[in-house]
């Protein structure tokens, strides 16, 4: 039994820099026709050069004409003439709270309307998607849930503007979906296999910590739910976020999970345990381009019902489910 999937695309992607970039890059543009290239680099990406810098970095590591990075800026006050200057160089900015992940230090703690609208403003006329990391500084269980209140301010004052809800965790973002037109999402794999019990709830497992904390089953429930049934609003981002072993088992344990060269194979089962399959093809790739308005580039994947034992480790850095075994593996 075997499995294609045109052009899948990961709407949510860490490739970092330096040498983690050229060791992982790679398990990226081999299983994917694009990805949306998060700019949560220190100092994070915000000029016309950086943007460019770290572009044309990426295409010379991946070498691959079939693999297209999305590049996005973090997000900060821009004027309407950088954007417009910009914008075609990028796919979206990026939203970060301040503090409230990786990276996030130089992200926003005014969310006062007066603040963005500028910014906001210019993004909705020059049709510029505005991606968002939806977390308040509350308690860690309850933060997702406290920004729903800022989406909704944020999409009812720009209708205009598309705004994704990157890496939903929660059934009330899921139910936001369903009210405001110019709300989308990305969902991650880790995020419709795994609760907090899986994290911490027997031995704490530091690989399955990320932001957002996963949550309750009711929440993984409502995200298998619009995802199983490739609902048009929601797309595949994986948040793949590697980091070195050494930074992941350590006190301080750094926030992300990687997922990047597994992704596939751990969808692949996951669609055809709940008798599934032929939604993951929308769910990987067409809900994205409808949604980005993009082409990807052409790519086909081809996998195959057959045993998959994931590494230990993927160049220094280990996976979710280091040698667990799956039931679908890539071969073409
Ligand atoms: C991400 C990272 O490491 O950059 N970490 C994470 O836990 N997901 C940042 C992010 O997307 O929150
Ligand atoms: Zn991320």
């Amino acid at each position: 039994m075997t499995l294609t999937l045109k052009d899948p695309l990961d709407m949510h992607l860490h490739l970092r820099d330096k040498d983690m970039l050229k060791n992982i890059a790679k398990y990226s543009s081999k299983n994917f026709s694009g990805a949306l290239i998060m700019p949560n680099l220190l100092p994070p990406i915000t000029s016309i050069d950086a943007l460019n810098r770290y572009k044309n970095e990426i295409i010379d590591i991946t070498k691959d004409d079939n693999f297209t990075p999305y590049m996005t800026l973090f997000f900060q006050q821009y004027s309407y003439e950088f954007l417009e200057k910009i914008k075609d160089d990028i796919i979206a900015i990026k939203l970060y709270p301040a503090g409230v992940t990786t990276n996030s230090k130089n992200g926003i703690s005014n969310f006062d309307l007066e603040y963005l609208r500028p910014t906001l403003d210019a993004m909705s006329r020059l049709g510029i998607v505005l991606c968002v990391h939806g977390e308040s500084n509350g308690f860690v269980m309850d933060r997702e849930q406290e920004f729903c209140k800022i989406y909704e301010k944020l999409a009812s004052n720009f209708p205009k503007l598309k705004i994704i809800m990157e890496h939903i965790t929660t059934k009330d973002s899921v139910d936001l979906l369903d009210r405001y037109e110019n709300l989308f999402a990305t969902i991650t794999v880790h995020h419709l296999l795994i609760t907090l019990d899986d994290v911490i709830g027997g031995s704490l497992d530091p690989h399955l910590f990320c932001k957002p904390i996963a949550k309750r089953q009711e929440d993984k429930e409502a995200l298998l739910k619009v995802a199983l049934n490739a609902h048009k609003k929601v797309m595949f981002g994986s948040d793949s976020a590697p980091h070195p072993r050494d930074s992941k088992e350590a006190p301080g344990c750094a926030a992300g999970i990687f997922t990047a060269p597994i992704a596939l194979q751990m969808l692949s089962e996951l669609f055809d345990n709940h008798n599934s399959l032929s939604n993951l093809q929308p769910f990987i790739s067409d809900n994205a381009k409808n949604i980005y308005n993009i082409r990807a580039s052409k790519k086909e994947i081809v996998l195959k019902k057959e045993e998959f034992i994931i590494e230990k480790s993927y160049d220094g850095v280990v996976p979710m489910w280091a040698n667990k075994s799956l039931k679908w593996k890539i071969i073409s």
